[in-house]
């Protein structure tokens, strides 16, 4: 179809009242990040050293693999030693645009800084003291030039947060057909992939939560995903769900043996079982899906969409078609997923004891 009679059609169903607000919205390109290139830089060592972590044995890289589309690859996340965790460890490729982190959606996706220390200083992922951060980290003589490249001062343990924080904003998708796509390359898609957008838009609905430039409209819904059996198996995950309840000041909190994902954090009962929507970019290097992985392929997931989702889902059955569903997998499979983005661990300098007298 010509792009005018497009418009045609648009203006006439508008007209008509058939465009609800919810249908007008559409995925976007992904903009440009923006970050501190010389914080980024030094913020790219300190993703990658263990020295973050209480035990010196973990860094941000262990859960957020890049080799692994920037997660483990474990439905459940790996947790501090001693620890597991009881949810999915998210990529962070393009997380500097979300509106909320967590899929609980408990931090403001806005304040990168915020985000790592509870990353770096939780008891259940590095479980590091921010005084002792900043002592082992100004031990090291390459650190502190690269510190004075962006500030006057002495590393300072709050400050090497955000550091992070501008690190984890530049690592963001890389040559997406969509975008391509979208900027008015119509063949960066194939037929199948078209079809499977057009459904996305249509027939499925999902652009109603996944859209923008993430997929995501940063809001929090109840999709019914079903509760993974190891979170309650394994005391080690059950240890630390009760730990983030109790944390959270959720009442009855012992007796809650499932993710309530946002109802801990709101405490109304009405967010119970509400998680975030995630980005959908780059689907194809971040399997298992969901807060809890309990989807290993994108097949599984079209399948539970056209179900209608899980108990107690605001979802509809979709009823798709064998047909359809391999068009829309077609789609979030290939049409979503950039080239690989990949960060070579650098080689971290050594712990060199700074000469007395000259500080
Ligand atoms: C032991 C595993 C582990 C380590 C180490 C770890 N993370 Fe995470 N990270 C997680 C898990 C699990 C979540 C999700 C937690 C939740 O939703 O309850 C998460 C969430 C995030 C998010 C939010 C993503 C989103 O989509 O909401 C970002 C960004 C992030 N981590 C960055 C980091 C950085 C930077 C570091 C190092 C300072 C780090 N993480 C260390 C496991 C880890
Ligand atoms: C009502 C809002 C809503 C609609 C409609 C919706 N989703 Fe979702 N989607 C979510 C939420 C919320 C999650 C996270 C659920 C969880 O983890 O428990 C999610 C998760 C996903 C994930 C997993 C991403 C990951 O990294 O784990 C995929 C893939 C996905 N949706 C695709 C779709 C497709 C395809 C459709 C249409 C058939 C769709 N969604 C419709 C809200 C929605």
């Amino acid at each position: 179809m010509k792009p005018r009679n497009v418009k045609r059609l648009a203006l006439a169903a508008a007209l008509a009242g058939l465009v609800s607000a919810g249908n007008a919205a559409d995925l976007a390109p992904l903009p440009e990040p923006k970050f501190n290139a010389a914080m980024a830089e030094m913020g790219k060592y300190l993703f990658f050293d263990e020295r973050l972590s209480g035990d010196a044995a973990l860094s941000c890289a262990t859960c957020h693999n890049p080799q692994k589309g920037w997660s483990d690859g474990l439905p459940l996340s790996k947790a501090y030693p001693a620890s597991e965790y009881f949810r999915n460890s998210p990529t962070i490729l393009n997380a500097g645009f979300k509106k909320r982190f967590m899929w609980d959606g408990r931090l403001d996706g806005s304040d990168a800084g915020t985000l790592v220390r509870d990353m770096i200083t939780e008891a259940h992922t590095m479980n590091m003291d921010a005084r002792l951060m900043q002592e082992r980290l100004k031990q090291v003589p390459e650190y502190n030039e690269m510190w004075l490249k962006f500030r006057k001062d002495d590393i300072n343990g709050m400050r090497v947060f955000n550091v992070v924080g501008e690190f984890f904003k530049s690592i963001v998708s890389k040559n997406a057909p969509i975008d391509k796509f979208l900027k008015g390359d119509q063949s960066a898609l194939n037929s199948t992939q078209r079809e499977g957008y057009e459904l996305f838009k249509g027939k499925a609905n999902c652009v109603s939560c996944h859209n923008g430039p993430l997929g995501s409209d940063g809001n929090l819904h109840r999709t019914g995903v079903p509760e993974n059996p190891e979170v309650t198996k394994d005391p080690l995950r059950h240890i630390t769900m009760a730990r983030h309840y109790s944390t959270s000041g959720l009442p009855n909190y012992m007796n809650t043996h499932e993710d309530v994902g946002f109802q801990a954090i709101s405490k109304n009962p009405k967010d119970k079982g509400k998680f975030a929507t995630p980005s959908i970019r780059d689907l194809k290097y971040t399997a298992p899906y969901m807060h809890n992985g309990m989807f290993r392929t994108l097949d599984e997931v079209v399948e539970f969409y056209s179900k209608g989702g899980g108990a107690g889902s605001e979802l509809k059955p979709l009823n798709l078609s064998d047909y359809e569903k391999r068009a829309l997998v077609a789609f979030l499979l290939e049409g979503l997923s950039g080239d690989p983005v990949i960060v070579e661990k650098p080689k971290l300098p050594a712990y060199k004891v700074r000469a007395f007298g000259k500080n």
